[in-house]
């Protein structure tokens, strides 16, 4: 496994690839891997000849008050859960060599980045369209894996390759959870003890929820108002919002009808969390 922070390398590489005919797959992360982005390359090295795995904090998908100084990195353990994996390339730029000092171009959505965590993270998926389509555009894979865990980034993903036009296939992954129920992320390390078992209410009421949906409730606001008493009774848990939205278009639904995404965002203490469930009704 090779590790570059050059686009001009990654470029050399994938075209020597190209050259022999093989497959591409990306995986696109920012570090401090988990067993949930393992998941996802695991997948893409299943699938493709060749898997590269890009390993960047995009400064640009941060708010100013958010934690782009505090996100956690470990390169060195990344590396070693890719290798284990089997992916054949890490791509880990500086800043820098991914934004130029008079970077002015940017991809903005409408709609499906506005809804859910668009509303209290206005630049979020500003940031995040314009790495991944800059992403798209240095690696060229066949295919790229994101996780059913940030389920409105995997919308605004898919929408962006549709209204752009980008040839490459994005495959949806499920969630990968601790054995408690907790969603895997890289910002659960932020959690103390104590945070870390008030978290549990997050996939409490997402399993609660689900489960009111496969015993046929349709209506939004019952299953939305139960999901919210299972949070609300947790002192240390603060909600940003509990929403039904269809999964595709991330318009709000008052009934439970086709592809449906129920999501929650919750403060534990100063650590925002978020975890969903889709189905399909
Ligand atoms: O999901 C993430 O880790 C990031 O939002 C992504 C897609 C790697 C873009 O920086």
């Amino acid at each position: 496994m090779e590790i570059t922070g050059r686009i001009d390398e990654v470029r050399k590489q994938v075209k020597e690839w190209r050259r022999q005919g093989l497959t591409v797959g990306l995986v696109p992360t920012m570090g401090y891997l988990h067993e949930g982005h393992e998941s996802l390359i695991c997948r893409a090295v299943a699938e493709n000849d060749k898997v590269v795995v890009s390993d960047f904090v995009n400064p640009i998908q941060f708010g100013v008050n958010e934690d782009l100084a505090t996100y956690p990195r470990d390169i060195e353990a990344d590396k070693r859960l890719c290798e284990h994996a089997g992916a054949d390339l890490i791509f880990h730029p500086e800043a820098e060599e991914m934004y130029a000092p008079d970077f002015s171009t940017y991809v903005e959505m409408q709609k499906v980045s506005e809804g859910l965590c668009g509303k209290t993270r206005p630049t979020h998926f500003r940031g995040v369209c314009t790495v991944v389509c800059k992403l798209f555009h240095i690696v060229t894979p066949d295919r790229a894996y994101f996780g059913q865990k940030d389920a409105q980034q995997m919308a605004v993903i898919r929408r962006m390759v549709r209204d752009l036009d980008i040839d490459v296939e994005i495959v949806g992954c499920p969630i990968i959870r601790e054995e408690d129920g907790l969603a895997k992320s890289s910002r659960n390390t932020y959690l103390n003890q104590e945070e870390r078992k008030a978290a549990l209410v997050l996939s409490k009421a997402i399993f609660h929820g689900e489960a009111l949906v496969k015993k046929g409730e349709r209506d939004a606001d019952v299953i939305l108002g139960a999901m919210k008493e299972i949070i609300e009774a947790e002192p240390l848990a603060r909600i940003d919002y509990v929403e039904m939205v269809d999964a595709d278009s991330i318009e709000p639904l008052t009934k439970a009808e086709g592809r449906v995404l129920a999501a929650v965002a919750v403060y534990i203490g100063t650590t925002r969390l978020i975890d969903n469930f889709i189905v399909e009704v």
